[in-house]
C-alpha cells in the first residue's frame, strides 16, 4: 500500500504518530467533496452493520435498508438463508420493495410485473417471448454480499472486499465471549436519530472515553473510568472492557460488573451495559457533510423487558445519548468556526481509559481510505 500524504493544516501535517500529530484538518468535516469520496471509497468498499438475524423469522421475511445512499434489501430465501441484493428492478430500474415484510415465494416489480425468486433469480417477465438473445438467466438481482457475526448482520457493496473474519479477526469470538447468548438475541428497542454533524463527528466521539466524567455525569455514576484497558485491537476494530462502580435510583449494580464497547470501521459502534445482557449496535449514515442518521438496535435477550433493561434504555437513550448528541452538534459548528482547525490528539503510552488512540486509528483509516 502506498503511504498516505498526510493532509496539512494550520497546525502541520496530520502524522502517524499520535504523540505528536495535529487532529484532521476541520475541512474533512465539512467539505462535499471530500463527503463524495468518502461514500465511494470508504462506503461502498466497507463492512456495514445493516441488522440482526432475528429480524428474519421465516422464508421470505425481507427489509429494505441503505449503504452509503444505496437501497439494498436484506431477504431470508427458502432454505432460511438471509442473503442480500440491490433493491433495483433488471427490466428498467424500478425499486423492487420497500419497508420490510414477508413475499411468499417471489418479488414481483410493481412496474411491470417481472418476477424473481427468493433466490433472485429472474423466473417470469411477461410477454417476451418474441425477444432475440433475451435470457432470463441474464437478469437475475445483482447481490451484496452479507456476513454473519455472532447474529450481527453486515453488508458489503464491493464484490471484490476481503470477507468479514479477514477484516475483522476474532470479532465473533469477542461478542460470544463476552455474551455467550448474542445470536439468540431479538432487539427490544430501536432509536432513529436526526444529528446535525457530519457522521465522523459522532464515530469519534464513540472512540474515546476522555469525555465521559466530564459530560456524563448520570454514566459516569455507574462507569469506574479507571478500570478500562482495551482488550484486544485490531486494525478494523477495537474492543474495550472496563467494570461498573455502581447503580443509581431504578438500576441496582454490583460494583465490578462488566462494561463492554467495540469501535469499528467504519461506522458501527456498540456497548453492553453493566445491569443485564444487552447489546447496544450504532450505526452512523452520513447524510450530505452536515447531517448523519444514527440508527440504534438495542438487543436483549428475548421473552420480554426486564427492569433492568428499562432501566439502562433511559441511561442510554434519555441520558447518554442525548447528552453525545449535543456535544457532536456543538462540535459540527465549532468545526467550522473560522477561529478552529487542528487541536491535538490527548494520549497515553499506556493507552489508559482517557486515550484519543482510537480517535487517531479511525483518522489514519480514513486518510488511507481516502488515498485509494
Ligand atoms: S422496471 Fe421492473 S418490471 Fe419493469
Ligand atoms: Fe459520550
Amino acid at each position: 500500500m502506498k503511504s498516505p500524504e498526510f493532509p496539512e493544516g494550520e497546525r502541520g501535517a496530520f502524522s502517524a504518530e499520535a504523540v505528536s500529530s495535529p487532529t484532521l484538518p476541520s475541512r474533512y468535516y465539512h467539505d462535499p467533496q471530500i463527503y463524495l469520496q468518502e461514500q465511494r471509497s470508504i462506503f461502498h468498499k466497507s463492512w456495514c452493520y445493516v441488522g440482526h438475524v432475528s429480524q428474519f423469522s421465516a422464508p421470505g421475511d425481507y427489509r429494505v435498508e441503505r449503504v452509503a445512499e444505496q437501497c439494498i434489501f436484506l431477504l431470508s430465501d427458502q432454505n432460511s438463508e438471509i442473503r442480500a441484493f440491490f433493491n433495483v428492478c433488471q427490466h428498467r430500474g424500478h425499486e423492487l420493495l420497500s419497508g420490510d415484510g414477508r413475499r411468499k415465494n417471489r418479488i414481483v416489480c410493481p412496474y411491470h410485473a417481472w418476477s424473481y425468486g427468493l433466490d433472485g433469480k429472474l423466473i417470469q417477465a411477461p410477454h417476451t417471448d418474441q425477444l432475440q438473445d433475451f435470457d432470463l438467466a441474464e437478469f437475475a438481482l445483482k447481490p451484496v454480499r452479507l456476513a454473519n457475526c455472532a447474529g450481527l448482520l453486515f453488508a458489503n457493496l464491493d464484490g471484490n472486499a476481503d470477507d468479514f473474519a479477514t477484516e475483522y479477526p476474532g470479532l465473533a469470538q469477542t461478542l460470544t465471549d463476552s455474551l455467550p447468548a448474542v445470536e439468540s438475541f431479538a432487539i427490544a428497542y430501536q432509536f432513529d436519530y436526526d444529528i446535525e454533524a457530519n457522521w465522523k463527528i459522532v464515530v469519534d466521539n464513540f472512540s474515546e472515553g476522555y469525555h465521559i466524567p466530564v459530560a456524563h455525569r448520570k454514566l459516569a455514576q455507574v462507569l469506574d473510568s479507571g478500570s478500562g484497558s482495551c482488550a484486544r485491537q485490531e486494525r478494523r476494530y477495537a474492543f474495550f472492557g472496563s467494570r461498573s462502580k455502581a447503580g443509581y435510583e431504578g438500576l441496582d449494580l454490583e460494583p465490578g460488573l462488566p462494561y463492554r464497547s467495540w469501535t469499528l470501521w467504519p461506522n458501527t459502534c456498540m456497548l453492553s451495559l453493566p445491569g443485564c445482557a444487552n447489546l447496544v449496535v450504532i450505526r452512523m449514515a452520513g447524510n450530505g457533510p452536515d447531517r448523519c442518521l444514527e440508527h440504534v438496535d438495542l438487543l436483549a435477550e428475548k421473552g420480554g423487558v426486564s427492569p433492568a433493561l428499562e432501566a439502562l434504555k433511559q441511561l442510554f437513550a434519555d441520558q447518554f445519548n442525548a447528552e453525545d448528541i449535543a456535544i457532536v452538534e456543538s462540535v459540527h459548528r465549532g468545526l467550522k468556526s473560522l477561529g478552529y482547525d487542528q487541536g491535538r490528539y490527548v494520549v497515553d503510552a499506556a493507552d489508559a481509559w482517557y486515550s484519543e488512540s482510537g480517535l487517531h486509528r479511525f483518522h489514519r483509516l480514513i486518510l488511507e481510505a481516502l488515498e485509494h
